[in-house]
Order: C-alpha cells, then structure tokens, then sequence
C-alpha cells in the first residue's frame, strides 16, 4: 500500500501573505498545472456556478475549502485549502484535523499575523508538524534574525533556518541553501528563479566573491556563522513531534525557494500514521478501509439538495463501490461515485489510500465528525466543536416559519456553518460563530434555500462554554441554580452560555467540580 510515498498537508497563513500564489507555485513545480493564474480562475469559474457562494464574489474570498492532489517523483501530495480571510468559519479548524503537517507561510515584512497564531494554536492542540516558508524575500522585509526569534517567542518553537537569503528587497541577490550549500541565483529583468544554481563548498567558497556584491557576502557569512551558532541543528524527530520548525526563505512570487519546500515536505513531512480513535488508534494497515469526514459541503448545484461529504481515508485501500458504514447511526451507503480532487479538475476514484480525501456525494446523510468504516466498529475522536466567539438571538419574521427555521438551523450546524444552541427558557434560538461571515452566510442561505426570512439580534451572552461533571449530581445542581444561562446544542448536551469570558472565569471558580470546555470533541 502506497501510504509512505504520501503527504496530506495544509497550509496556514494570515491573508496576503502569498498562500494563493504558493499554493499554484507548488501545483505548477508539481506538474498539476502548466499555466500559473489557473487556481484564481478555476476558483472563479466553481463560485459561478453556486448561488449563495454570492457571498464570495462580493468579498472576494474563498468560504470553502478544497483538496488538490499532484505527484513528484513518486510522492503524491493532498493540499487541503484553509480559508485565509479574517473571519474564518470552524471548516478552517476542521480541515487541520485531517492533514499529516502544515506548512505556514509567513510575509517576511510583517511576522506571524493574528490568523497564522489561531491556526497554528490548532495545529499545536494536535502536534501537527509544521514547516515554515517566510515570504516574499524579493520585497524588504525583517532582519532574517528577527524573523526567526519572532517565530521561537511566539509561538514557543525551536527554530531551525534551513536557507537564508542573500540580501532582501532592492538588494535580493539570491538564496543560499544550507544544508546543500547551494546558491539559488535569480536571472532576467524580472529577477525570477529559472533553475540558475551554483553549487559551493560552503559560505566561504571563494567562488562566491565572484558572484555575490561584497556588503551581502560579508553579511550572508557573518549571519549564516551567528546562526549556526545560535539554533539548534534539524532534528526529524523534534519537527515530527510539533516542537521544532524548519525554516524556509522564499519568493512564491519568483518562484524562489518553492522546490526547497516541495523537497522538504516530501523528505521531512510525516506519512499518514494511526490516528486516535475508540477502542483504539487506528493504523494506515488496520484491516479494514477506515476514515472520517471533516467537512460537508451542500448545495454546490442549487438546483440539486446534493452534498459532498469530505473524508479523510485512514487505513485500507479504498475501491469504488465499496459499502462503508457511519459508526452509530445508519445503514451501509455503497460508495459508487466518490470523486477525488486533482488540481485540474474532479476525476472519478477508482482507488485511493491512506491519507486521500475522497468527495463522497450523498443527500444528508452523512455529518462532519462521522466515522465511516467497513465494520462500523471504530470511531475516531479528536475532531472538535469550537467555543463560539459570536452569539446571536435568530429573529424569525414570518412565525409560521418556525419548523423551517429549525431544520435549516440543525442542517447548517451539521455541515458546521454554524453551532445553534436551544435555550432552557424561551424559544429564542441562538446561534453561535467563531467568525463574523458565517453569520452571513447563514442568513444569505435561510433565504436562499430555506425561504424562511429572519434577521439576527444581539443576544444576552457572549461565549459559551460546554459542561461536564465526574458526579451527575453536580452537573444537574448546577443547571438547576443558572438555568436562565443554561442551553442544549444540536447533539443535545448541557451547554453554559455566560455574558463574558470573565464570566465563565469567575463560576468556573465557584464551581469547582464542574469542567467548563472551550472545545468539544464529537
Ligand atoms: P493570500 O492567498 O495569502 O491572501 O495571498 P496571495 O497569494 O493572494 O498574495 C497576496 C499579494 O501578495 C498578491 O499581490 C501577490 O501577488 C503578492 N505576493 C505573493 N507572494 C509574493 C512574493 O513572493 N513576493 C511579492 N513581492 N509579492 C508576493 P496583489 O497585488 O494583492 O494581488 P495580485 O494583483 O498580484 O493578484
């Protein structure tokens, strides 16, 4: 089974810091696509084609995730697209929990960006692994040192710079790889990567006199000494772990520095491997064709109620026609038409392995967080349910409408657009988003495909906070003292609604034998 020649990876990034452009650079240098400009266009020409996705046209983002899959030399590679805009949905979240690593992309002028933090937060609640590409070295930026401490203090990590540029900006002379000692030059009017490489005995080959202007030599060799100093030595072992991350510098724009990345994730980056799971992990070579879905996306067509459940496969090889089982609730569905995402275009699954992910049409009977399985007798933990950061009262404007409301509100709460909570007092439903757009998405979709008209209203609360108690006894006193903060979520489980974090800080601490959860893991 092909599992050790793949890498499912994501990458992470605040907007504008070139994930587009890298993300075509690797498809291009992957041999997935021959003309740069094609992922816009592609992009453009499947948001046509959807209704609410109105939306992004009117932003100009991408809500939805995609998976694009390119070989090299024998590796196959599954880029699963996270959302970069501000206002990011739960899909964000979800879609790390089914890649193997990551790579984040940082703007060399600006650091690590407010949405880089978040996502990298995620990736480090499960280890993911992270390598990282620093940006636009074409550009002036920070000095290469503040980068890399700027990387170590925020987010706690061992920093490893795995090349370094000559110069930046007006000055950008090339990259100088350090473990190959190779020095990658940029060529024409356009100062672009065409493949120009000059291979050096090190930093003090006096070849590069000739090549290099003498103030960028005697920094690169000053830098390249203090720094090899000062940072630890790569470690496979400590980048598998999520403690160490190799660094990058690059251009995607120049093309500089995108086949060191590819190189790298394809040398470095963790194969699929057994992921938590009840009773136990389950392995890529479990005996059985295993995997779970961590996205849903509806009504692409909106003429059609059709959905695309996404599936991350972990163990077995997966064949067309093939009958898999959610764990828990319904009956085996024959897979007979799964799609899998080349960067050209949807091509039908014959067979795909751990680590792919596979488009599963279906009309709503498959949920993000299921399991599906040959023997339906796993289920694999650890895709979680996020605090809401945004709370709002619906405000439905047609009472007639009610058990409209409630279907679309479970049906987008399913697919993850949005978590809905029933309050234990009054009928106000109450939604919750951890990012403002969601809340237009919701509203622009009511209308759109469930032709019911509501509005939102600010609601009494600001978060809210899932609750457990090792003694039932505890658990129901404490609902019974604030059931006016008390609300269900879709799955039916006590949740504590508080008007501010502080709040949740300070009856966390009166009630010491209840656990208040930011997240919930289905
Ligand atoms: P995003 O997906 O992370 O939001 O970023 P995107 O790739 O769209 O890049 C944001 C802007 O940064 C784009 O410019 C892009 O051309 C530019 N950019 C990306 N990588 C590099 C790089 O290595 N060097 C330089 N100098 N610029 C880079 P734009 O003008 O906003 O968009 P466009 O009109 O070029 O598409």
């Amino acid at each position: 089974m092909p599992v050790s020649d793949r890498r499912t990876f994501a990458i992470i990034s605040h907007p504008d810091a070139g994930k587009t452009t890298l993300t075509e650079k690797l498809l291009l240098f992957g041999g997935a696509i021959h003309l740069a400009g094609e992922v816009k266009a592609r992009g453009q020409a499947r948001r046509a084609r959807s209704d609410w996705m109105k939306i992004e046209q009117q932003r100009g983002i991408s809500v939805t995730s995609s998976v694009m899959t390119f070989e090299r030399n024998g590796v196959t590679f599954n880029l699963l697209d996270t959302p970069g805009h501000e206002d990011f949905s739960e899909d964000t979240y979800r879609t790390l929990t089914a890649v193997d690593s990551a790579v984040m992309v940082i703007d060399v002028a600006k650091g690590i960006e407010s949405q880089t933090r978040k996502l990298f937060e995620v990736c480090r609640l499960r280890n993911v692994p992270i390598i990282t590409f620093v940006n636009k070295v074409d550009r002036e930026g920070r000095h290469v040192f503040e980068t890399l401490d700027e990387i170590a203090d925020l987010l706690a990590l061992d920093v490893c710079p795995m090349t370094w540029p000559v110069g930046m900006g007006g000055t950008f002379e090339g990259i100088f790889d350090l473990a190959t000692n190779r020095l990658l030059l940029p060529e024409g009017d356009s100062r672009e990567f065409h493949g120009k490489v000059v291979q050096t005995s090190g930093i003090d080959d006096p070849q590069l006199d000739e090549i290099i202007s003498a103030e960028n030599l005697a920094k690169l060799r000053e830098d390249v000494e203090l720094a090899q100093a000062g940072y630890p030595a790569f470690d496979g072992e400590a980048y598998r772990h999520g403690d160490l991350t190799p660094v990058y510098f690059g251009s995607a724009l120049k093309e500089f520095g995108v086949d060191s990345l590819i190189e790298a994730i394809a040398t470095h980056a963790p194969p699929p491997h057994a992921l938590p799971a009840e009773p136990a992990p389950v392995a890529p070579d479990a005996g059985q064709v295993s995997g779970f879905v961590f996205k849903v996306q509806a009504n692409m067509d909106p003429n059609h109620r059709d959905r695309i459940a996404f599936m991350r496969l972990v163990s077995g090889t997966f064949k067309r026609g093939m009958k898999l089982t959610p764990t828990g609730h319904g009956k085996p569905i024959a897979i007979h038409s799964p799609i899998l995402f080349f960067a050209r275009e949807r091509e039908l699954a014959d067979e795909a392995f751990p680590g792919d992910i596979i488009g599963i049409p279906n009309h709503g009977v498959l949920r993000v967080g299921d399991t599906l399985s040959e023997k339906a007798d796993v289920r694999f933990t650890g895709l979680p349910n996020f605090a809401p950061e945004i709370l709002r009262r619906v405000a439905l404007k047609d009472p007639t409408k009610t058990k409209q409301l409630r279907k679309a509100l479970d049906d987008m709460a399913e697919e993850g657009v949005t978590q809905v909570f029933y309050p234990e007092i009054g009928s106000n439903w109450i939604i919750g988003v951890v990012g403002q757009l969601q809340l237009d998405v919701l509203l622009s979709r009511l209308d759109a495909e469930y032709k019911v008209a509501a509005g939102l209203e600010v609601a009494p609360f600001e978060t809210a906070r899932w609750i457990t108690a090792e003694d039932p006894k505890d658990l129901a006193e404490f609902m019974s003292l604030n059931r006016g903060a008390m609300a269900k979520d879709r799955d039916g489980n006590p949740v504590f609604m508080a008007k501010s974090n502080w709040e949740v800080g300070y009856v966390a601490d009166r009630y010491s034998k209840v656990k208040f959860a930011a997240t919930r893991e289905r």
